[in-house]
């Protein structure tokens, strides 16, 4: 069974309760976002492999240690999910960007895909798969299958806020995948939305509603 990365460092802690707040304005939102989603990577990719590499310090010849250029891809679920690229990408530069395009049905809940794009050497690369909210968890596991059916065989889930509900229903269907997130709240309410949560994520960051 994939593990279960719940942050409780006190920086993340601070800015998700900024940004969980409703009178934080969409900028604010956006920034919070981005903050969060870096000090996560920044945990995230405790596990990256290295390689040996030879340098030259001004004072002699060294080995030193550097990530291969094939390295990670990182996969927004449209729309949310872009809110914690920039971050993601300040940390690891040469990463590729995949995107899968998934929205859920107001009424049902369940995942409909409408975009999908992936580097071509996905199978080389740990895939950090970003959301900013794991609800019922169909839509994480729809973009997983989605993202293994092209190739990918080391991938890593990361949101911000997941339900317990989420949690079982990706750990089920996908046992191999650890999962990183920033709180793990209590529990949906009738319309499968987050309960304290932050609302709708896509609409808060992008002002929508
Ligand atoms: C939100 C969120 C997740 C999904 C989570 O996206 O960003 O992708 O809901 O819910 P689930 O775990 O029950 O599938 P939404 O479908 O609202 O689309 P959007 O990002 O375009 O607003
Ligand atoms: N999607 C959201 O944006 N928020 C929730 O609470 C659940 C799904």
């Amino acid at each position: 069974m994939g593990k279960v990365y719940v942050f409780d460092h006190p920086l993340i802690q601070h800015k998700m309760a900024l940004m969980r707040d409703k009178n934080t304005s969409t900028k604010d939102f956006r920034e919070l976002v981005n903050e969060i989603g870096l000090l996560m990577g920044y945990e995230a990719t405790r596990d990256l492999e290295l390689e040996e590499v030879e340098i030259e310090t001004p004072i002699c010849p060294t080995k030193a240690k550097m990530l291969p250029s094939i390295s990670v891809a990182i996969v927004p679920i449209l729309r949310a999910g872009l809110g914690l690229v920039d971050g993601l990408m300040s940390l690891i530069p040469n990463a590729k960007i995949g995107h899968v395009g998934l929205y859920r049905d107001p009424v049902t809940h369940e995942p409909h895909d409408y975009y999908c794009k992936m580097p071509e050497d996905l199978d080389r690369r740990k895939v950090f798969v970003v959301d900013p909210m794991l609800a019922t968890g169909g839509s994480a596991v729809a973009a997983i299958d989605f993202i293994k059916k092209q190739g990918a065989k080391n991938i890593t889930f990361m949101c911000l806020i997941a339900a317990p509900e989420g949690i079982e229903v990706l750990q089920n269907a996908h046992p191999d995948v650890d999962i990183y997130i920033a709180a793990k709240d209590d529990h949906l309410n009738e319309n499968a939305y987050i309960v304290p949560g932050l609302g709708d994520a896509g609409d808060r960051l992008f002002g929508t509603k």
